[in-house]
């Protein structure tokens, strides 16, 4: 009777401790995802991601990011303003932005800056870590496709480890989705 409780007990011990022990596992697993998530915020914060990737509010402190629309890149149908001729060159201007620093016109001609919120059709809903990974070492979309316009730093991007990569994703992932269709780059007139 004493060793049939004794084996007992010990049923019920080993039965409590791979309870908690699942629960310890499972407790740590979110943990790490917010931990992730607050390391990429603060890289993104470091990157400057929001000096041309989010739209701007004007403030009498002067051009603000818009947290109402937090990365989600050149507003969709926002009129340019003309292009001043014959300012760009080696001698002149680099280049010129508009007034919230989210389209860019310089010898490449006029990139706009793309939409990273998770939206599917419009941002990086589609995109993996892998996807982000590849374009940010390669410098071309997706690692294969064309080459990334300036003035997008992704070479500086490239110096940080997949780790740092993988949590500014994480980060661009758990902002609020938003639909905003970026338009396409208008090549350099010749
Ligand atoms: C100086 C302005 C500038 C800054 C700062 C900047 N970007 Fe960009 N980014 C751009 C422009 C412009 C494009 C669009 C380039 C193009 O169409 O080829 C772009 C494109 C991208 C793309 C899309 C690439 C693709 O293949 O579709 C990603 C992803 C991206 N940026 C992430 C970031 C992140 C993350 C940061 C901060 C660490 C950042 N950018 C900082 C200007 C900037």
């Amino acid at each position: 009777m004493k060793l049939k409780l004794r084996v007992l007990s010990c049923a019920a011990f080993g039965f409590f401790t791979a309870v908690s022990w699942q629960g310890a596992t499972f407790a740590a697993e979110p943990g790490d995802a917010q931990a992730q998530i607050k390391r990429g915020q603060y890289l993104v914060g470091f990157g400057g991601c929001n000096d041309c990737h989010t739209p701007k509010v004007f403030t009498p402190q002067g051009p603000q990011p818009d947290a109402s629309r937090l990365l989600s890149g050149h507003p969709s149908g926002a009129a340019l303003p003309e292009f001043p001729a014959g300012i760009i060159g080696p001698d002149k201007w680099g280049a010129v932005t508009n007034n919230d620093l989210t389209a860019w016109f310089g010898p490449w001609g006029v990139s706009f800056t793309k939409n990273l919120t998770p939206d599917k059709k419009t941002g990086l809903g589609g995109w993996t870590a892998d996807n982000f990974i590849k374009t940010m070492r390669t410098g071309k979309h997706l690692g294969d496709g064309r080459d990334i316009l300036p003035p997008m730093p992704w070479s500086s991007l490239n110096v940080l480890s997949d780790d740092d990569l993988k949590a500014i994703f994480a980060y661009l992932q758990s902002v609020k989705p938003i639909e905003n269709e970026v338009p396409q780059p208008i090549p350099p007139r010749m």
